[in-house]
């Protein structure tokens, strides 16, 4: 595995170029149309990491649902192109949650595109847990509040640069208690330590400083993450199924160039506000690493008498 230390260029102003059409010295490139016509003019080995959530194929403004197998293949076919355009120490990220069908039964996505991936030959690194804490109340399952993102790597030899997305340990002051010749040292990374497969971060929802006219947004702080750890400045980052753009602002914060497609222009024309605000250091967003805000007392964190009625109504007093 390459670990390489280069870390990111955290530019406050930078000039970009954007491009809508594909060319090879543009910065930036805003791809109107279809994410296989974008893909298919990238040169074999020229992206570094692909990063996406695509539909759900749950029926959303923007897509039309379809059979399972109809929606997986399209997947896959996406999946083949992304190898294709993957350098050699490249990564594949795919973020997913359920497929729901009308009837309610639960598809997990995850497993089916960790088949897809396995049978094109990609090594599965990490499934990592997305944990958020807001999303629909479910009344005959329990509520989702998790997605997932399949990480693989085309080959052994991957970039993975574990310094920049290091997190403060919970007891940072801790010291070696073996009798050795470390004895009352510090024993942690001063940088922090292994963020694990589990993140919790907000979904952006209509309260997040980054909520813009889309249904289903990256929050940037999870996809900068993957940009630290698996690029480097001046790498190539595409995300084939692009929304409002939230994976090149994580990039082009960072110092990476970014492609990006999407069928539906008015994302694309939020995007490129987004990023250009993202270059000038003027984005609204949420910096990463805040912590996920616990109420503090007050009112509204009280609870109401009616409900602790209700609680003794069902369990008796004392509950
Ligand atoms: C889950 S959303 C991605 C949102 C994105 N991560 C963001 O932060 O804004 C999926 C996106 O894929 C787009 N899409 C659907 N079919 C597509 C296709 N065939 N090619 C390119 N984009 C497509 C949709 O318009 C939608 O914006």
């Amino acid at each position: 595995m390459k670990n390489t230390s280069k870390q990111s260029t955290l530019l406050k102003k930078k000039n970009i170029k954007i491009a809508r059409k594909y060319k090879s010295d543009a910065d930036v490139v805003l791809f109107e149309g279809d994410r296989l016509d974008l893909m298919k003019l990238l040169p074999a080995k020229s992206v570094k990491l692909v990063v996406t959530s695509p539909p759900y194929n749950i029926g959303k403004e923007y897509e039309q649902r379809k059979g399972l197998d109809v929606y997986l293949a399209e997947q896959e076919e996406t999946l083949k192109e992304a190898i294709r355009v993957l350098s050699d120490d490249g990564s594949i990220c795919w973020q997913v949650g359920n497929h729901i069908a009308k009837d309610g039964e639960v598809f997990p996505l995850d497993a089916l595109i960790y088949t897809i991936g396995k049978k094109l030959g990609l090594k599965l690194r990490n499934r990592i847990i997305w944990h958020f804490g807001h999303g629909l109340h479910c009344s005959k399952r329990f509520s989702g509040r998790h997605e997932s993102i399949v990480w693989f790597t085309k080959t052994d030899e991957y970039t993975f640069n574990l310094d920049p997305i290091r997190v403060p340990q919970k007891y940072p002051g801790k010291r070696n208690f073996k009798k050795n010749e470390k004895y009352g040292t510090l024993s942690g990374n001063p940088l922090g330590k292994n963020p694990s497969d589990v993140w919790e971060i907000p979904n952006v929802k209509n309260n997040h400083p980054e909520k813009n006219g889309h249904p289903c947004q990256f929050p940037i702080e999870l996809i900068e993450r993957f940009v630290l750890s698996m690029t480097n400045a001046g790498d190539i980052v595409l995300d084939p199924y692009l929304g409002v753009g939230s994976a090149l602002c994580a990039a082009v914060i960072h110092g990476r160039k970014g492609y990006g497609s999407d069928i539906m222009k008015k994302y694309l024309d939020i995007a490129e506000e987004r990023i250009n605000a993202a270059a000038a250091g003027t984005l609204k967003r949420r910096q990463m690493g805040t912590p996920v805000y616990q109420p503090n007392g007050g009112k509204l964190a009280e609870t109401p008498p009616e409900f602790k009625k209700a609680r003794e109504n069902l369990f008796g007093a004392g509950f």
